[in-house]
């Protein structure tokens, strides 16, 4: 086969005495590395690295690079990750002098500016929850999360509960991470099963809960993009057990502007800013998990609080005895908090609420005009996501969701998610979850439309060619499985 050597390992185009740059003749006496380096490990033998000429190295990373799948370039309708546009202006503003040279050890005096943007952030926070008091220092959603347990466990031990509220309910429509935040944060975890239309089961939660319950952590809306219609019933509940409501604030894209948390009877959230306030993120960072919490909870937040007081901007710690402590250096991810601000001070009040509806408009959009060709889970108005399943293609064509995703690709959309909500969430079948984001224009819109119109009709006219896609890629099907569960990262020319 001829293979373009742009499209090779740089150790496969490697040649001996290739360079990108030549140094001059050394002109001054030579040291001798090891007596420089005293005591340093050095190695035995130099690494093996690739040889080659600078437009060879230029080539071979320029053509990774096109490789990668990014939303600058392409539809990205992840489900329950909001991949939305990130404008380049947060970049470009972050990339200013006055934030890259800041450091955190400056005098106060010297980062008035700085504080200022956290204490502005922290009452636009404030203002969309609507709850009494923020803390930017959580590096993640789950992080968050965690945050927001401690905060009620320390609130519990100042009440002398700590020991008999252990049991945190959660619905199993909750983000996979929310059961994972109670058990490490030593609570034991109750399930909740939802109803049929995924909504929480007002009789199991009376039955679930009593003077054991810290908590309960609700998605919402829910990971089946499903709006909770029963809030304030669910919040009396808990309240009348004297227990907390946590609502995990991730999807916060499809609500936000239009219904405030805090009056539904919430008493913590968390934001995910690089989810909702558009900071790049993917594989695990950057981000920022933003808190908000009702007043009895606001003693227990981490410090240093970014506050105004009559002489300037401060940081200050009003509650050394009750607070939960650090729970990420400095200001938290400062530089996510920034861009988060600079979004959303380019909305503005009417723009976050135009975002929140616009998500949801066009996630409805996509039902609406996928309906019949794709068997729709729950077809009543969704939030910020619509799960469409394989269950028309399957039973007809033998087609899975996972070959569907594949056959995306070869018409430049990412994959959305599959197999999540779970199969025993949506009757055993593989669900398909789209969140477009209100980023989206309607002809991308249509377009995606037009592609899953033409995949379906493919999975009756030829479905081979669905079944052994992608046709586009270097690599076809890889075995995603292993890969995950038994890496194999080497060079195999390297150790040879
Ligand atoms: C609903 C929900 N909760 C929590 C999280 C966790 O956020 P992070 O990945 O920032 O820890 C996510 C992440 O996608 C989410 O979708």
């Amino acid at each position: 086969m001829i293979q373009n050597p742009a499209e090779k390992l740089l150790y496969e185009v490697s040649a001996p005495g290739r360079r990108c740059l030549r140094l001059p003749t050394l002109d001054v006496p030579k040291v001798d590395i090891k007596h420089a380096l005293k005591g340093a490990k050095l190695r035995a033998k130099p690494a093996v690295l690739p040889e080659v000429g600078e437009l060879d190295l230029v080539r071979h990373f320029k053509n990774l690079a096109q490789m990668n799948f990014s939303v600058d370039r392409n539809f990205y309708p992840l489900g329950s990750c909001t991949m939305k546009y990130n404008p380049k202006i947060n970049v470009t503003l972050l990339s200013l002098p006055g934030f890259t040279k800041a450091h955190p050890h400056l005098p106060e005096a010297d980062l008035q500016g700085h504080i200022e943007l956290m204490v502005t952030l922290e009452t636009w926070l404030r203002e969309i929850s609507g709850l009494d008091a923020v803390t930017l220092q959580p590096a993640a959603g789950a992080q968050g999360e965690m945050t927001g347990l401690m905060v009620i466990k320390a609130y519990l031990e100042s009440r002398g509960e700590a020991k008999t509220r252990t049991k945190i309910v959660i619905p199993d429509s909750a983000h996979g991470t929310n059961p994972a935040t109670a058990a490490l944060a030593g609570f034991d975890t109750v399930t909740l099963k939802s109803k049929p239309d995924g909504g929480v089961d007002l009789e199991a939660l009376k039955a679930a809960v009593g003077p054991d319950t810290a908590a309960m952590m609700i998605t919402n809306p829910s990971t089946l993009g499903v709006i909770e219609p029963n809030m304030v019933e669910i919040a009396k509940i808990l309240h009348a057990a004297g227990a907390q409501l946590y609502m995990d604030g991730a999807n916060m894209n499809a609500i936000q502007g239009v219904v405030r948390p805090g009056d539904l009877g919430i008493d913590v959230m968390h934001f995910n800013l690089h989810k909702t306030y558009s900071v790049p993120h993917g594989s695990g960072g950057p981000g920022a998990g933003p808190i908000a919490v009702r007043k009895h909870l606001e003693p227990f937040l981490p410090y240093p609080r970014p506050v105004k007081t009559d002489k300037g901007y401060t940081l200050s710690n009003p509650n050394p005895k009750q607070t939960i402590g650090k729970v990420r250096s400095f200001f938290g991810n400062y530089g996510a908090l920034v861009m988060a601000y600079i979004y959303m001070a380019q909305l503005g009040r009417e723009g976050v609420r135009r975002n929140g509806e616009n998500a949801t408009l066009n996630a409805n959009y996509l039902r609406a005009a996928l309906r019949g060709v794709y068997h729709i889970h729950n077809d009543k108005t969704c939030a910020h996501e619509v799960v469409f399943t394989d269950k028309k293609q399957h039973e007809e064509n033998d087609i899975s969701a996972l070959d569907i995703a594949k056959r995306m690709i070869d018409y430049g959309i990412h994959p959305m998610t599959i197999y999540f909500p779970q199969p025993n969430v949506v009757a055993g079948h593989g669900a398909m979850m789209v969140e477009p984001t209100e980023t989206e224009s309607k002809e991308t819109l249509d377009y995606f439309v037009d592609v899953m119109k033409k995949i379906a009709q493919e999975c009756k006219d030829n479905p081979d060619l669905v079944h052994n896609a992608p046709h586009t890629t270097p690599v076809a099907r890889v075995d995603e499985k292993s890969a995950t569960t038994n890496p194999q990262l080497y060079c195999a020319i390297c150790i040879a």
